[in-house]
């Protein structure tokens, strides 16, 4: 039996997130934040500590420099149950950050690469990746060493024996390569967001997306923020509703969804529980600060969906 049920593939930085800023900053002036917050960081870093609290056996393949940063995130990672094994270090380059000013309504963010930026299909330890039994790649767009060879190390697993899933996440530059197109051909279940799906497909909606990527993969999920999300399996189309509860913080609301779908996707559920597992996580990921605070234990999951009425949550 392979060792690990999930190997995720990606980024990994930090967030310095301060908050209570009595005014945006200002040049020549200094001002003063009243909270602040240095947390681990990355799509794929919240989605792989999701999966572990989960009780999923979670490998972590990535790269990051030799510094306190790269320290933050290693134990971050390990203290939630992620084996770490898979991650690689940089003399050359430091560990990425991304700074963020928190607001109420709003945040302004400005992010150094560093790593991530480096990181290229070389760096990925095959052996490693290959004792899992399933392969996850996130953030295609911002891991530009990585893109080259995304296609190939997809392959590679496919033909180890290995599933596969991806969430290609928002291109930053808007210039919707379609290289990506070759990765898709060795992709079982695709994550994408509503806009996500539309920019790759080529397409106007999300109906010909669907209809257009589920030509190639297997699954396709397409996200719908608020209102829930719509999948197609074969020439199955299931749409759901959304749980209703009070959201205070979206980020990683995304990667919550892929965690809970994925963890009842490698269990042998049936599509039906994957979508009902997934918008429950992706609704819990909203009600606090931050893409992990929120994350559940299989125990908190049970109590979160006996408590919230199941009815129309699967539309058809
Ligand atoms: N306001 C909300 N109320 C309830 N559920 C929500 C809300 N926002 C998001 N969700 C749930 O979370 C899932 C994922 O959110 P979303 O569609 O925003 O993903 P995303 O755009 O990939 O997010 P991210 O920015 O994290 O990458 C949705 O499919 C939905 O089930
Ligand atoms: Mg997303």
């Amino acid at each position: 039996m392979e060792e690990f049920d999930i190997v995720v593939v990606g980024e990994l930085n930090v967030d310095l997130i301060l908050q209570d800023l009595a005014s945006f900053p200002e040049m020549g002036k200094e001002k003063i934040a009243r909270g602040m917050i240095l947390t681990m960081g990355s799509a794929s870093a919240i989605l792989a500590s999701n999966l572990a609290r989960l009780g999923v056996r979670v490998g972590f393949a990535g790269k990051l420099g030799e510094d306190q940063f790269a320290e933050v995130v290693l134990a971050t990672l390990r203290e939630r149950g992620v084996d770490t094994g898979g991650i690689v270090h940089d003399t050359h380059s430091q560990t990425g950050i991304t700074v963020a000013l928190s607001f109420p309504e709003d945040y302004a963010m400005v992010t150094y690469m560093g790593s991530m930026e480096e990181y290229t299909l070389e760096d990925v330890p095959f052996d490693y990746v290959r004792r899992g039994r399933h392969m996850h790649l996130s953030s295609y767009y911002l891991q530009p060493g990585l893109r080259a060879g995304c296609a190939e190390l997809f392959r590679r697993c496919k033909e180890a024996g290995l599933t596969t899933s991806f969430d290609p996440g928002w291109d930053p530059e808007e210039k919707w390569d379609q290289d990506i197109r070759e990765v898709l051909q060795f992709v079982d279940v695709l994550l994408p967001n509503e806009q996500e799906a539309v920019h790759i497909s080529g397409r106007q909606s999300t109906e010909d997306a669907l209809a257009e990527l589920g030509e190639t993969c297997e699954v396709v999920v397409i996200k719908l923020g608020s209102r829930g999300a719509v999948c197609r399996v074969e020439d199955k189309i299931i749409r759901t509703g959304t749980y209703t509860v009070d959201p205070v913080d979206t980020t990683g609301a995304g990667d919550s969804f892929n965690a809970g779908f994925l963890f009842e996707w490698l269990r042998g559920s049936d599509i039906e529980q994957c979508l009902t597992t997934g918008i429950a996580c992706g609704a819990l990921a909203t009600t606090k600060l931050g893409g992990s605070t929120a994350s559940p234990t299989v125990g908190e999951l049970q109590a979160f969906l006996a408590e919230h009425d199941q009815e129309d949550i699967l539309i058809g």
